[in-house]
């Protein structure tokens, strides 16, 4: 396929980059400085349509987003630009020659008060303006080309970007102590094997609203006290230096859903489901920093 990726350089964009290559797919990597999504005016989408048809795109990736949850509190006018207008801006560029864009969401569009975890039938109910700004830009994204993917993930971590693994273990290193989250339910997600689900989709060719993530549920704290005694069996012992407290002893800018697990129903159903449960990839991936000699 001739794909090409926006947000290349970011946690999610750099290994779907790598996933693309590695079967051979010819990848065009495209960053802010080629298109800028807080511009999406007339110029930007031309000139993103040019080079999709120079490259004769079949497949979009936006992987771009402005991820900053608590930032958008203060800049929700750019969160807006970037992970709304700019998404529709990609979606139409992505229309105008042909292709098919898959563009990525998030759990968070969901309130996050019920039991169980949210499927792609749930109604969502965003909160917060990274929240808001992202499910605008499921529905932009869907009215604005005939051939789409949208695909919510959450709690991504990998290798390269900040994120809640990297965070935790660079402090666990420098000796601190950390405070984490033990009330809400997420499911951690190595984005290796998420950038093979979502070529895998892809290649299928069923378009519309899909989830995507790691198996099964756990807290941020049951999670970092995995990785500890997973790090400690492989032989790279990391001290067991946090306390895990209320979601209200952690105060943010933006709310988080309390429920932030999604059911990858549709993947399911249509059997292309390839996604492994977090402690497998979990192991995978201290496994990979490990033979790189990362951790
Ligand atoms: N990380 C998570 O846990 C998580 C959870 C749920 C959903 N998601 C979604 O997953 C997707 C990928 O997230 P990620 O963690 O890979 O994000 P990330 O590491 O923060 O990367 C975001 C990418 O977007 C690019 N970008 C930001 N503003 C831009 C702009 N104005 N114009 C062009 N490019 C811009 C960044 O470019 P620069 O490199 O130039 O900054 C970067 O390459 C996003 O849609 C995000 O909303 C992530």
């Amino acid at each position: 396929m001739r794909v090409a990726v926006l947000g290349a350089q970011g946690l999610l964009g750099r290994h779907l980059c790598d996933e693309l290559n590695s079967h051979g797919h010819a990848v065009l990597s495209l960053d802010r400085a080629i298109v800028d999504l807080s511009t999406p005016d007339r110029e930007s989408f031309y000139r993103l349509r040019d080079r999709l048809a120079a490259h004769d795109a079949h497949l979009v990736f936006n992987a771009a987003a402005y991820t900053d949850v608590d930032g958008a509190e203060r800049e929700s006018d750019k969160a807006f630009l970037v992970n709304a207008l700019g998404a529709e801006m990609i979606a139409r560029a992505t229309d105008a020659v042909g292709a098919a864009v898959c563009h990525i969401s998030t759990d968070f569009v969901f309130r996050g008060d019920q039991q169980r975890p949210y499927d792609e039938f749930d109604l969502p109910d965003p909160q917060g303006c990274y929240a808001r700004s992202k499910r605008a830009g499921e529905d932009l994204v869907l009215r604005a080309c005939r051939r789409a993917f949208v695909v919510r993930v959450g709690g991504l971590y990998g290798r390269g970007g900040r994120n809640f693994f990297s965070t935790m273990v660079a402090r666990l290193q420098q000796g601190q102590s950390l405070r984490i989250d033990r009330c809400r339910q997420v499911s951690p997600t190595w984005v290796r094997p998420l950038a093979h689900q979502l070529v895998a989709l892809c290649e299928h060719g069923e378009y519309g609203m899909y989830h995507a993530t790691c198996q099964g549920q756990t807290s941020w704290f049951a999670f970092a006290e995995t990785l500890c005694h997973v790090a400690n069996e492989l032989g790279r012992p990391l001290p067991l230096r946090f306390e895990g407290v209320d979601t209200s002893a952690l105060p943010t800018a933006a709310p988080r859903p309390a429920m932030s697990v999604l059911d990858c129903r549709l993947l399911r159903l249509r059997g292309l489901l390839t996604m492994p449960p977090w402690e497998d990839a979990l192991r995978g991936y201290l496994k990979e920093l490990l033979a790189y000699n990362l951790l």
